[in-house]
């Protein structure tokens, strides 16, 4: 589903004297299929943006359209419970709302409330599971007996059990230790990469947007600062400096090697074997030249 937003004002708490406007003339477009990494300092409007994605909050002012939907300060839209069918929110610390007995019942309960058929959500139950790599062994078993990265794994399969056409993540791997944020965030990279699931990042790091996104949206201040193929918006250290945001780690390391040798070794996506291997090649044609 193509999603646009345009000149969308939000305002917590309309007149009283906890009034924040929270996002100022925001526009842009996501088009089907892409994996958009939103980044930005702390208060920049992040959630606030992502809650408009599955009419949780509607615009103050301007226009939210997510495939046919649309949402607007004015009236109740129109099938807000189809439009939460398509989109799935994994909000922070999604563990948290963990409520069932057995696993197999949290995860089920999503799509029953959504009319899906018993018959169909046992089709849907191995297929999660196998997604978020838990055993199906476990399905009786209690949720609350799990680690802490096995519940966000259920909580996540919960909401892909809903079969949504769009994934919207707010800080998915916030807490995990760096193991488990690669393997989580490679996980949502290949369902982005086989159902060409529309995949919507909230990220504090850098080199997850820089990774993982085709395309990033900087947030600061409810605006949006900057927008664009992230390999070319991360390479502009002072604009992201002025709104206290790094370089990706990689990119920072270029930028030294550049200056301290004097050569261009511009960002193509390298890997770090690549960049070494990329990095023996200059210096023994350096060597033989020198
Ligand atoms: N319910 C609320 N009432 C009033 N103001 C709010 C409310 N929720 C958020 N805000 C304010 O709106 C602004 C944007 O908040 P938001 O949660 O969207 O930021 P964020 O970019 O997600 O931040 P973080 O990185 O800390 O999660 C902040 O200044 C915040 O204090
Ligand atoms: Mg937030």
């Amino acid at each position: 589903m193509d999603i646009s937003f345009k000149n969308v004002n939000y305002t917590y708490q309309p007149n009283t004297p906890f009034e924040h406007r929270a996002l100022t003339n925001l526009s842009f477009d996501i088009p089907s299929g892409s994996f958009v990494a939103v980044v930005g300092h702390t208060g920049s409007g992040k959630s606030t943006l992502i809650q408009h994605l599955n009419g949780l909050l509607r615009p103050t002012e301007g226009e939210v359209r997510i495939g046919d939907f649309k949402l607007t300060a004015n009236g109740k839209p129109k099938g807000i419970k189809n439009l939460r069918k398509h989109v799935g929110v994994v909000f922070q610390y999604p563990e948290h709302q963990l409520f069932d007995e057995t696993i197999k019942k949290d995860i089920s309960f999503g799509p029953s409330n959504f009319g899906v058929s018993d018959h169909e959500i046992e089709k849907r139950i191995p297929k999660v599971m196998e997604a978020v790599q838990l055993s199906t062994d476990m399905l009786e078993r209690s949720p609350f007996d799990l680690s802490g990265g096995q519940m966000r794994r259920v909580a996540i399969a919960g909401v892909l059990a809903m079969d949504p056409s769009v994934l919207v993540l707010d800080e998915p791997t916030a807490g995990l230790d760096p193991k488990g944020q690669k393997q989580m965030m490679d996980m949502f990279y290949q369902l982005h990469h086989e159902k060409k699931l529309t995949t919507i990042l909230v990220t504090h790091s850098m080199e997850d947007a820089l990774r993982y996104a085709d395309h990033v949206i900087i947030m600061d201040h409810g605006t949006k600062y900057m927008e664009g193929v992230p390999s070319e918006v991360f390479t502009q250290k002072e604009k992201l400096q002025a709104v206290q945001l790094d370089l990706p780690e990689i990119i920072q390391f270029l930028r030294k090697i550049e200056e301290k040798f004097d050569i261009s070794l511009p960002y193509k996506g390298q890997t770090i074997p690549e960049l070494a291997a990329e990095l023996t090649l200059l210096m023994r044609v350096g060597d033989e030249h020198g």
